[in-house]
């Protein structure tokens, strides 16, 4: 039997970012593709299922929702979770960082300070400077590989702004915010009567630790949800925004009107739904796949490469590598992996000044890909340690 992770797939002909788009960003079509949070995995079968039945009718009009699609997101969430979410209070949108995007522009004034965590996921430096608003970057601290908040320099920004965002779990570092953490940033965010927009489209994509939605501390919060990320439904282009705070949705969906954004198309609410209603098997193996794709590259590294760290994530299927010990910096770190190593990745300095010197790689991918990875990075590394 074929393991379904093994399989090596060749997604040349579907025109995908992830593999499409190498020669254009990258320069160069034959690299091994590790970037882009996008997995190399075929979907749950019922999710196909429900697609192609929808694309087998040959009339693709405009599409309704039926109640069970914002069900289903409940039942997933209850189930997952442990939180009844109430569905009057789902909205739809086509993305998170459209979400992101408009949560900023409807709920803040310009130039008004917005936190982030860095380094954080490089759409949440654009959603505030292209509206206009002051990026006040809350930096993580690191100890090992392992990254905590810095409570007094939140509360220090906290004074100068409007609207934190938070990736929970946090894209790139790994981190799944306890609920202790999170209440701590709730109690900084009432003080200062702050927004909060938590962006949790890797919730469901966890280990050991499990993640807390934020509305489970406070039903004011906006969090973003999303099937799109731990099903691999990109392409689908629909999420949720989701908050007790029915001021906040009627801004967010008036906007969304406005830019005639409140539709699903009409392969999302097929996929979407199937994903909630039969995705949990195939999440929990699909977990377990990565997990021991994240091993391999811990164990690998310890044994062949001590140079270079790479963090154990507890969220996430991108693991954040620190390559210091190589010295190389900025463009000549990103040479390094595109002429040397011959892998493209997504350079850590693109998260903020702080992500230099580090790699961010997608490990939601076939083993074997991961194994070819890893010697690649081991023979590069070793050829440059010999020549220096
Ligand atoms: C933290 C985070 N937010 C949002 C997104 C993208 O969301 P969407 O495609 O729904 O805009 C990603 C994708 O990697 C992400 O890592």
């Amino acid at each position: 039997v074929i393991k379904l992770f093994d399989q090596k797939i060749n997604r040349s002909k579907e025109k995908s970012i992830k593999y499409d788009e190498l020669e254009k960003r990258f320069g160069n079509s034959e690299l091994l593709s590790m970037w882009v949070a996008d997995m190399d995995f075929l979907v749950e079968p019922r999710i196909s299922k429900a697609i192609e039945q929808r694309a087998s009718q040959h009339i693709y009009g405009y599409t309704t929702r039926p109640k069970e699609y914002f069900e289903a997101v409940c039942n997933w969430y209850s189930r997952r979770h442990n939180i009844n979410l109430n569905k009057d209070n789902l909205l739809h949108s086509p993305g998170v960082v459209t979400s992101l995007s408009i949560a900023v522009r409807e709920l803040t004034q310009i130039g008004d300070g917005v936190i982030i965590q860095t380094p954080v996921y490089p759409p949440f430096f654009d959603v505030i400077r292209l509206n206009n608003r002051t990026i006040l970057e809350n930096k993580l601290i690191e100890n090992d590989g392992h990254y905590e908040i810095d409570f007094d320099d939140l509360h220090k920004k906290a004074k100068l702004a409007k609207m934190l965002i938070i990736s929970n779990p946090h894209n790139p570092v790994g981190r799944v915010w306890s609920y202790e953490e999170l209440e701590k940033i709730n109690e900084i965010a009432l003080e200062f009567n702050i927004i909060i927009v938590s962006d949790e489209i890797h919730g469901d994509i966890t280990f050991e630790k499990k993640y807390t939605p934020f509305n489970m501390i406070n039903q004011n919060a906006i969090t973003l949800i999303s099937a799109t990320k731990p099903f691999n439904l990109a392409g689908l282009q629909a999420s949720f925004i989701y908050s007790e705070q029915n001021s906040y949705l009627l801004k967010l969906q008036s906007m969304l009107n406005i830019l005639d954004l409140k539709n699903n198309n009409c392969f999302s609410i097929f996929g979407i739904q199937a994903a909630y209603e039969y995705g949990d098997n195939w999440l929990d193996e699909m977990l377990k796949y990565v997990r021991k794709n994240m091993d391999y590259v811990n164990n690998f590294c310890k044994e062949n490469i001590p140079m270079i760290k790479p963090n154990m994530p507890q969220g996430t299927y991108l693991v954040w590598i620190d390559m210091r010990n190589l010295g190389l910096y900025g463009t000549d770190l990103e040479r390094f992996m595109l002429e040397e190593v011959k892998i493209a990745v997504n350079m850590g300095i693109s998260f903020g000044q702080m992500g230099d010197g580090y790699i961010r790689m997608n490990l939601a991918t076939n083993k074997e890909t991961v194994e070819i990875a890893m010697d690649r990075l081991k023979e590069a590394i070793n050829k440059r340690v010999i020549n220096i």
